[in-house]
């Protein structure tokens, strides 16, 4: 090979990589953002990441775009490895034209696509773009249909995160939607379909790009987003700790981690944390982090309808999702968020082998004209559906209260949970003592000389009888009641039990999910 060949090759590469050029990627920083190169060297395993399609260029000619040099065409893609295992990830690089995408951008993200779903491997994405490049017209368009199409058929088979560490508008942040998780950077990142210039010309409203479409809207409004991260790095390094949880495809199980936790670990504080009196709350999480491997829970969707707690943990190094009921919030009543969140968690786990783990204190449906308005029906029914489609090992503990309906929706054995255990404080019946009480002894009460006293009784009557988890139990309807202290090596042994657990659905295209 000549000198000059090789000199060449080196030439061509060196630009390349140098982006948008020194200026725009001080401009970059300038903003407390990294470059689309610094992120993936984050992301990925030292060394491991493997650039392809760094030569491709656009043939764009319109409105001077003949002129445009767009290094990478402002996408970087390739392969490598987190934690020792393929990833398959696209960052766009907002110094090359904004990282806006035209069809050569949009091509290099499809092969990628292709290859993780080929492979069965996880595809990241780490976008920062200002959409659809104007110039490209239909083009782009097409580019982002393309885009969306492969993250459809990809789903369910591969994880697909998504990161928005920069603008994502228009057509751009419907990728991030159709994917598994989205991730947010506080302050340097929104989403919205369209900006606040066109909301102020179209409906005269004023609002700020962070108020419109920032992290926390995200995260707490929206319920878009899943996660938030301070910064590009703590977001890269979160994307890394959420894979470690998740299988690379659906044919496979979750990496098993060896756990320095003693799986016959006997917790005494379990047995303290319900208190004695049933409307008075406690922290459902402190039950999630006591039988949690290392005390180590991923929470997903903090900031959303916190009344309802999704998230990984693993228990005795195998990973299993968290659905569970906060009495910290609204009781833990279930609303039409709450069942949003759930349901679509539930399915997650499904999806890619990852076994559930029910945490039951649910005094029921939030009542209200707003909920009945909004569509409970149809957004609650989003928890059946999924309880009962889902093959995975179900497993469920109620905490405290189970009632009426609530009871069904958190994975009753009806619904096909595989194990149903109960603490000794659970309560498990159509509604609560003192709603039934005054419905079934409404006669006794009325015709007492002292109602009062006559409508105690009956509350604590019904409490005795009912509000316990025997009479469950005598119907086979709980497995087991169980001292709260010995949970931990319960769940362990039912994990174990279930691991070979086979269960098959009639033939279908798909099924007909309430939306
Ligand atoms: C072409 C673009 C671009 C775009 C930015 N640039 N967005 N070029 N098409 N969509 C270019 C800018 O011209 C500029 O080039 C460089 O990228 C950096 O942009 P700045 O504006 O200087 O950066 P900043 O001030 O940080 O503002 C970022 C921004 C703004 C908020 C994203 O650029 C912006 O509003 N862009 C347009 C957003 C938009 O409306 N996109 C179309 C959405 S519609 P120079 O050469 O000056 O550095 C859509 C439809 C798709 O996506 C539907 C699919 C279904």
């Amino acid at each position: 090979m000549s000198v000059n060949k090789l000199e060449e090759l080196r030439q061509r590469k060196e630009k390349i990589f140098a982006g948008g050029g020194e200026k725009r990627i001080a401009k970059q920083h300038e903003k407390g953002k990294l470059t689309a190169r610094e992120r993936i060297n984050i992301l990925f395993d030292e060394g491991t990441f493997v650039e392809l399609d760094a030569f491709m260029k656009h043939r764009c000619v319109n409105f001077g775009m003949e002129k445009v040099e767009s290094p990478g065409e402002g996408v970087v893609i390739g392969y490598g490895q987190v934690d020792g295992r393929l990833v398959y990830a696209y960052a766009q690089d907002f110094t090359v034209v904004g990282g806006s995408l035209g069809e050569m951008h949009a091509k290099k993200i499809c092969k990628v696509q292709d290859l993780a779903l080929k492979m069965g491997a996880p595809i990241v994405g780490l976008n920062d773009s200002g959409g659809a490049r104007i110039q490209e017209g239909v083009d782009a368009l097409s580019g982002y249909g393309n885009i969306f199409f492969r993250n459809t058929i990809a789903s369910g088979v591969i994880p697909q995160i998504s990161a928005i560490m920069g603008p994502c508008a228009g057509g751009a942040v419907y990728s991030p939607a159709l994917t598994d998780f989205v991730f947010m950077v506080d302050k340097t990142s929104q989403m919205f379909i369209t900006g606040p210039q066109v909301i102020k010309t179209v409906t005269g409203e004023e609002v700020s790009a962070e108020a419109l479409g920032g992290a926390m809207t995200h995260n707490r409004t929206s319920g878009v987003a899943h996660f938030k991260a301070a910064n590009d790095e703590e977001c890269l390094m979160e994307i890394r700790r959420l894979l470690s949880f998740l299988p690379s495809n659906n044919q496979e199980n979750a990496p098993v981690f060896q756990s320095s936790t003693d799986i016959n670990a006997i917790i005494p504080e379990l047995d303290e944390i319900v208190p004695d009196n049933p409307n008075k709350p406690y922290d459902m999480k402190n039950i999630i982090t006591a039988i949690a491997d290392e005390g180590d829970f991923m929470e997903v969707q903090p900031y959303y309808a916190t009344n309802m707690i999704t998230g990984f943990i693993r228990i005795n190094g195998q990973s299993v999702g968290i659905i569970a009921n906060q009495p910290k919030v609204l009781a833990g009543c279930l609303d039409i968020n709450a069942s949003d969140k759930a349901g679509r968690f539930i399915r997650t786990c499904d999806c890619y082998n990852i076994p559930v783990l029910n945490l039951v204190d649910v005094p029921g449906f939030l009542p209200g004209t707003n909920q009945e308005y909004g569509g409970i029906i149809r957004h609650g029914a989003k928890m059946l559906y999924a309880y009962s489609e889902a093959t995975v090992p179900k497993i469920t503990l109620i905490v405290r209260k189970s009632y009426g309906g609530a009871y069904l929706a958190m994975c009753s054995r009806d619904l096909g949970a595989d194990v149903v255990l109960a603490w000794p404080s659970a309560e498990i019946a159509v509604m609560g003592p003192e709603g039934a009480a005054n419905i079934i002894f409404r006669n006794e009460i009325s015709e007492s000389n002292d109602p009062q006293a006559t409508r105690a009784e009956s509350i604590e009557g019904y409490k005795r009888e009912f509000a316990t988890p025997y009479k469950a139990a005598e119907r086979g309807f709980v497995d087991d009641i169980i001292e709260p202290s010995a949970t931990r090596p319960r769940l362990v042994d039912a994990l174990n039990m279930l691991a070979s657990k086979q269960e098959t659905r009639p033939p279908k295209k798909h099924g007909n999910l309430p939306v």
